[in-house]
């Protein structure tokens, strides 16, 4: 027999707003980092943008029939800041017609017996607060204008919404957004990423502060962040390679998740760093430690971790997928390798990275996303690429890794989330890198679900919990 899931356990569907929305000067929306970015020739890779995307924020009707279809009991989307307060600040004004837009689709999820689980940022920053003063690089103005923004959605949509996230990846905001530049807005160097990801704890802590002080008692949800890792595997057992893969997750997750779980960056990223790394004062660092109600983690892959190597980001760590016998480490995909064997390792491992912190706090871990973008998949036509077979290797592989930790060994993971129910805005990819469950053509915005959405379905369906 199968064995149950929690009742409270969530299961669904994640999206973001800029990757699925579209209509981007629609009832009063101004633009954000992506729309400039995106139109900038040269940083897409198929030359597109989000001026279309999915259409949700048109056809969102669509895409709750899709959620309820498959069984999903959640659903993880996020607001765009830039139509709520299209000019971002705290004297600017707030954008009735959004907030009716999005009050009454949280209504229709929750009717169809979905619950909603917001994203408050999914880095689509208002451009006019990066025009006004350098947006995330500005500590002063960029923490408050965060916190007036979140006040504005928990006051709104805060009886009916009870999970929310303050930010999704703070490491792609801060690194591909400033260090590398492949993200909006573009900027590179080795210093702004830490300024950045700095601000955005504090932004994050102060919400979070903001919902505990002023709704949580009313309003009883929960409240916390998603960070994102890949399982650094050492590639070796050889000492160095060990303990490259334990730098490779300081730098990746614990630079957030240090501050936050322990009250501080960690110890060999503030050796290596020196004072490029911003210091929080006792007062903030006493909002940031505590302040998320569970460990949301967004998790891929499985990299395998060699020291060396001069890329400081990583803590001059390298990666590879190939082993020293020179295979490579599962199936290849898009942009990653994964088969059954490393899905079941990630998922342990994953886990055992968010119970690395449970001896702090007693935090439960939510996969806030996983998915897989089958190699090829944008050159097949709809007939065949529907027929996922990878991803849906993949999503068993993974699943059944989770739901074994989670009904066998007590695991306290409270949730998953798969990334996509549909294709949509791959970001600096375009439309080249598919990553739904459901199939998009978006010339005609026909969606065809595809096998990996039957596939999910079976198993929520055999999971569901009677109570
Ligand atoms: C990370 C991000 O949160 C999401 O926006 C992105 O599309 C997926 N993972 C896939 O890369």
């Amino acid at each position: 027999m199968t064995a149950k899931l929690p009742s409270d356990f969530l299961w669904g569907y994640a999206t973001a707003s800029y990757q699925i929305e579209g209509s981007p000067d629609v009832q009063g929306r101004s633009p954000s980092i992506w729309d400039t970015f995106s139109h900038t020739p040269g940083k897409i890779k198929d030359g597109s943008n989000g001026d279309v995307a999915t259409d949700s924020y048109r056809r969102w009707g669509e895409d709750i029939a899709l959620l309820k279809l498959s069984g999903a009991n959640s659903y993880r989307f996020s607001i765009s800041w830039s139509r709520i307060i299209p000019q971002g600040g705290r004297g600017d004004l707030i954008n009735a017609d959004a907030i009716e837009h999005y009050g009454v689709f949280i209504e229709t999820l929750r009717k169809n017996g979905i619950k909603p689980v917001v994203t408050l940022y999914h880095w689509d920053l208002p451009q006019a607060l990066h025009d006004r003063y350098g947006g995330w690089l500005n500590k002063e103005e960029i923490v408050q204008d965060y916190v007036n923004y979140a006040r504005t959605c928990f006051r709104y949509f805060g009886d009916s919404v009870k999970d929310w996230i303050t930010h999704n990846e703070p490491w792609c905001i801060s690194v591909l957004g400033y260090a590398t530049g492949a993200f909006a807005p573009g900027h590179k160097g080795d210093t702004e990423h830490w300024i950045v990801a700095h601000n955005l704890l504090l932004a994050h802590a102060y919400a979070v502060k903001a919902y505990r002080d002023e709704f949580q008692a009313s309003q009883g949800g929960q409240i916390g962040i998603t960070l994102d890792c890949s399982w650094q595997m050492p590639y070796d057992d050889s000492p160095e390679n060990v303990a490259a893969a334990q730098r490779s997750i300081a730098f990746k997750l614990g630079r957030f998740a240090d501050p936050i779980y322990k009250g501080h960056y960690p110890k060999i990223v503030k050796d290596m760093i020196g004072d490029r790394l911003p210091e929080f004062t006792e007062e903030e660092i006493s909002v940031v430690k505590g302040s998320s109600d569970f460990f949301g983690l967004n998790t891929y892959t499985t990299q395998l971790a060699m020291e060396g190597g001069d890329n400081e980001i990583q803590g001059n760590v390298k990666n590879t997928f190939t082993k020293p016998d020179g295979t490579q480490l599962g199936k290849e995909c898009t942009s990653s390798h994964l088969d059954e064997h490393v899905a079941k390792l990630t998922t342990i491992l994953a886990q055992r990275m968010c119970l690395g912190y449970r001896h702090i706090l007693p935090v439960s871990a939510r996969v806030t996303e996983n998915g897989f973008p089958v190699k090829g998949e944008n050159t097949l036509e709809v007939d065949k690429a529907i027929n996922d077979t990878a991803r849906v290797d993949y999503f068993e592989g993974y699943t059944d890794a989770l739901l074994r930790a989670v009904n066998e060994d007590g695991v306290p993971v409270k949730g998953y989330f798969a990334w996509s129910i549909l294709d949509n805005f791959e970001w600096a990819d375009g439309y080249d890198t598919r990553f739904g469950v459901t199939y998009v053509d978006f010339a005609t915005q026909r969606r065809t679900t595809k096998s990996s959405y039957d596939f999910l379905k079976k198993v929520w369906k055999r999971r569901r919990h009677s109570g």
